[in-house]
């Protein structure tokens, strides 16, 4: 361990993001956010964890939680994330995370997580009965960032306020304690074709996994008998394809489909408009149905096989915890040395 940070980071992008590990992972995380990953991982250093301490701040059945990190891992590894080019780790095996979340609590206001969108709409209208953790997500969120000192962070559009929390946080850092650029302002990376996908039976609401519908998504794990079911029932209209965008625009069902088509076969909208333009969904959901199980069955299955058997997974974590906690302790001694603790 080193009070400085190794020399040939300094100046270089690193890319921080993580999952948390509730609930299935489905192609809108896959399009929005993985993908990402297995692009990036070429580009800049990259640390891809899963989110322990934050799945805790709703309630998690403590006998699962284990296998949930893993299910995550097995999907970022099929889906293409290299674990000898990136750093896969989970969250709770690097405790400068927490560590740093608390001096992170003392720098944020209350008036910034007052405005937090994510918060109020996951504690609807009991916010007294949430976790006081879950108010606090977002600070645990800039500390996942910046004990790696990341410049960029894959994530889909619902985490553009958390991210701008975080650049607020490492500046207010920066200038208390008089060390400007000491926590870089990392960016949100969100562009991209599959920024937005939505549910497969409202196109006005996204994707998610807390859709009681299982229909509305697809989900990694699902078969192809399963996602090819899903594809058919989708909710649409009676309408043809037209042969341009700005026609999509009211019919948000078909613009959803048209977009999976579109990032799921990696060109535009607009190229798959020229095709499909005229069909109608008799004729594009049998394509679309296809394309996605070529594209999401494999990943099902190596997720299978890789969940068979844990020891790979747990080797990868395990190797991942040591090189993610060597990255943050530098910074995270220097931070106790800035803020003046007495043990550090
Ligand atoms: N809040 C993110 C989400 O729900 C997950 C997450 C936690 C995260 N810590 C992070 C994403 C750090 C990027 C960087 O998607």
């Amino acid at each position: 361990m080193t009070d400085e940070a190794p020399a040939a980071y300094v100046g270089q992008k690193r890319i921080v993001s993580g999952v948390q590990p509730t609930g299935d992972l489905h192609l809108g995380n896959y399009l929005g956010a993985l993908i990402k990953f297995v692009r990036m991982q070429h580009e800049m250093e990259t640390f891809i964890f899963v989110a322990d301490l934050h799945a805790l701040t709703e309630w998690q059945d403590p006998a699962k939680l284990k296998d949930q990190v893993r299910e995550i891992v097995a999907a970022f590894l099929a889906v293409g994330v290299d674990p000898k080019i990136a750093t896969i780790f989970a969250q709770s095996s690097v405790p400068a995370h927490a560590e740093l979340a608390w001096i992170f609590n003392c720098v944020a206001r209350l008036g910034w997580l007052d405005r937090m969108t994510q918060f109020k709409d996951k504690a609807g209208k009991h916010k007294e009965r949430s976790s006081v953790g879950l108010y606090t997500y977002p600070v645990l969120q800039a500390a996942d960032i910046l004990a790696h000192k990341a410049t960029h962070v894959p994530v889909g559009e619902d985490q553009r306020q958390h991210l701008e929390l975080t650049r607020d946080i490492a500046a207010k850092f920066n200038h208390d304690f008089d060390r400007p650029g000491f926590f870089p302002l990392a960016e949100a990376v969100v562009q991209g074709p599959g920024a937005r996908i939505m549910s497969l039976r409202d196109g006005k609401v996204k994707m998610s996994k807390s859709d009681p519908s299982d229909y509305s998504r697809i989900n990694l794990t699902d078969d192809a008998e399963a996602i090819s079911q899903k594809v058919r029932k989708a909710r649409t209209d009676a309408e043809p394809l037209p042969d341009n965008l700005e026609a999509l625009k009211a019919r948000p069902e078909a613009e959803n489909l048209v977009g999976v088509y579109a990032a799921l076969s990696g060109v535009t909208a607009e190229v798959v408009l020229k095709e499909f333009a005229g069909q109608g969904f008799g004729a594009f959901k049998p394509k679309l149905a296809d394309l996605a199980v070529s594209v999401m069955g494999p990943i099902g299955a190596e997720m299978r096989r890789l969940l068979a058997d844990k020891g790979e997974i747990d080797r990868i974590l395990a190797a991942g915890g040591e090189k993610a906690r060597d990255t943050a302790a530098p910074t995270l001694a220097e931070v106790k040395k800035i803020v003046g603790y007495w043990a550090g």
